[in-house]
């Protein structure tokens, strides 16, 4: 209470002194500071009242000075707040009831007093002291100023909105409308796990994941989808609608569980704004807004694309076409019969988490140098080049700036061999050994000694193709051997082996012709963290492209790429690329290897 009557106007606390500072009883003051506001038990006890009434003289200025980290703590600004409840309103939404799940320093809520003046019930649940007491008194403030509007009755909770009990406030609804609205929290799990922090919802795993996906990033989940998706099941039987602000990834995530999850909702709209203007944050975040209530029309499962500025302009619309996901409803057509099962099975890069350890450069006189700044004197047959996703930047890469320790040739191979072997490499790893013990995932629980993960026989393929995960752009590299080596690629790339050149430069140049890049276009999140995932890649169907296009196609489409690579095919190759391509079959871990025989040319 104390910081927040520093957000006070001094006519306010002069106000306050006046009307109640005479007053014995936190009942009667409760009762006055109902009829100026319509906030229901102002001072939930006498203590809190006597609390009031000594800082009111003279005014304390408290700082909040915690790490509200844990919390997600982006407050929105009133700015925001009212050209919100505008849009609102605009959309002719209309609500009795308004419930803000998290509501910090209360600038929806007051926003909404302000727009919606039929409002009947506001109820609001916040988990921060400081903020429920600036809340109330900023409501307080607006009413003492404005004593002639209309005052609905208002609920302020201090309580977790995984804990609150929201029957309480369902039972007075009926056939009542609703509006839930707000800005939940902008954490994700995995970020309070590496605070150690504990505000997280009691069942992490909500969305049913099996025990892998769980453990690796599709189990990193926003705190705030949760809370939306919370809501969605409390309120969607009821009249009314929901309007909250979002990251990006969330309203896309909710979009795609919409057919299997089957939410009571409708007529979605993502509505863009600029989280840097508002938030300082960096990162792509919208209004998300729906209708609750089923439509069994399939084309529900979309959501529609403005920004909250020119919100009549609808960008673009994403979501369901059949049984496939697309960022781009309207260009997906045009590509669309390329979007199947890739035959081709594509890999991540190697993942350690030992970075300091694991990744070296080289020095001037052929020593390495690890990320902590020592020099390192290990046998090389281990040592390979690296790429990383900022290295994949030419079509063609030929070189590298670092080196990886590769401890294994497959997941869970035995590295007791390293002792023997290279006696050099196992004093320096074992000289390290704490690094990797401190490794947080549970990937590594029970795996042998300076375990990697996303190593296979793939990995030493000479010839790869590979693409960021990370970046915007859809390019496609070719990677060669340096010195009769492959290169490695990190857990940022996903990458394609191959034994031989001609069938990786006929995939790399497919992968990169209009073809397969105007799909890509139609079916990735640009905004994501991670537009290039797996599952995306698994998509592209290399071979329907293949039948569709001519070699003198293929050969154009290197020359425009790098075409000092034209070297390295020929017609015949190409027939015998198509043609096999069909009798292929499709099985994890044996991709098609139709060249087995013809070793390439590098650069
Ligand atoms: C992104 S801020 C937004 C605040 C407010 N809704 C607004 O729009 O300005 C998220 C708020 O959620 C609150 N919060 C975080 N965890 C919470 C929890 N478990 N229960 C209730 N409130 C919580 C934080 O204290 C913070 O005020």
């Amino acid at each position: 209470m104390r910081s927040a009557i520093r957000h006070l106007q001094p006519d306010t606390i002069q106000y306050l002194k006046t009307r109640i500072g005479n007053m014995t009883d936190f009942k009667l003051a409760n009762n006055l500071l109902a009829e100026i506001s319509g906030i229901e038990t102002f001072f939930r006890s006498q203590e809190d009242f006597l609390t009031l009434l000594e800082i009111l003289e003279p005014c304390f200025m408290v700082s909040d000075g915690i790490d509200r980290r844990e919390y997600g703590d982006f407050q929105t600004p009133p700015e925001l707040t009212d050209s919100i409840c505008s849009y609102l309103i605009a959309e002719n939404i209309s609500p009795d009831v308004i419930i803000e799940p998290t509501f910090g320093k209360g600038s929806f809520l007051l926003s909404a007093i302000k727009f919606f003046e039929k409002v009947k019930i506001i109820h609001g649940v916040e988990i921060h002291e400081p903020y429920y007491w600036q809340t109330k008194f900023s409501i307080l403030e607006y009413f003492i100023n404005k004593p002639e509007l209309n005052k609905p009755k208002i609920c302020l909770h201090l309580d977790n909105v995984f804990e609150f009990d929201f029957g309480k406030i369902e039972r007075f609804i009926g056939s009542k409308n609703v509006l839930i609205l707000g800005n939940p929290p902008w954490v994700t799990n995995s970020e309070l796990g590496s605070l150690n922090a504990r505000n997280l919802p009691n069942k992490s795993n909500f969305k049913a994941l099996n025990g892998l996906d769980a453990i690796t990033g599709k189990g990193n989940f926003d705190i705030c989808e949760y809370i939306i998706l919370m809501m969605i099941k409390l309120f969607s039987k009821y009249n009314g609608h929901m309007a909250m602000l979002t990251k990006n990834a969330v309203i896309k995530n909710l979009i795609c569980d919409l057919p299997k999850m089957n939410y009571n909702i409708h007529n979605t709209v993502a509505m863009r704004i600029n989280a840097k203007e508002h938030f300082d944050a960096s990162v792509e975040a919208s209004l998300f807004k729906c209708s609750f209530g089923k439509n069994d029309n399939r084309s529900a499962f979309s959501c529609k694309v403005s920004m909250l500025a020119a919100p009549n302009v609808v960008e673009n619309t994403f979501g369901w076409v059949g049984d496939k996901f697309v960022s781009d409803m309207t260009s997906y057509g045009t590509h669309k019969k390329y979007d199947g099962v890739s035959r081709y099975i594509w890999r991540q890069g190697i993942k350690h988490d030992c970075s300091n350890i694991m990744e070296l450069e080289i020095l001037p006189y052929n020593k390495y140098r690890n990320g902590l700044g020592q020099e390192v004197d290990i046998e090389d047959e281990l040592v390979y080049g690296l790429i990383k996703s900022s290295d994949l930047n030419s079509p063609v890469i030929t070189q590298h700036r670092k080196y990886v320790i590769v401890t294994q040739r497959m997941i869970g191979e035995s590295t007791t061999y390293i002792e023997y072997k290279f006696p050099k490499l196992y004093r320096y790893l074992m000289e390290h050994k704490h690094y990797f013990d401190q490794r947080k995932s549970t990937i590594y629980k029970n795996k042998p000694l300076f375990s990697i993960f996303g190593v296979g026989e793939y990995s030493f393929k000479p010839y790869k193709v590979a693409i960021s995960g990370l970046y915007k752009r859809s390019n496609f590299s070719l990677i060669l051997p340096v010195n009769g080596k492959p290169l490695m690629l990190d857990d940022t790339c996903y990458l394609l082996g191959f034994e031989n050149i001609s069938e990786a430069v006929f995939v790399w140049a497919i992968l990169n012709s209009i073809y397969v890049q105007e799909l890509l276009a139609s079916i990735t999140f640009l905004d994501a963290k991670r537009p290039y995932t797996k599952d995306v890649l698994m998509r592209l169907d290399i071979n329907q492209v293949a039948c569709d296009v001519t070699y003198e196609d293929i050969v154009n489409q290197i020359l425009s790429l790098a075409k000092t690579m034209l070297i390295n095919i020929n017609e015949g190759e190409w027939i015998a690329f198509r043609e096999q391509f069909a009798n292929v079959k499709n099985r994890e871990g044996n991709q098609p290897s139709l060249f087995a025989c013809r070793k390439g040319v590098s650069v």
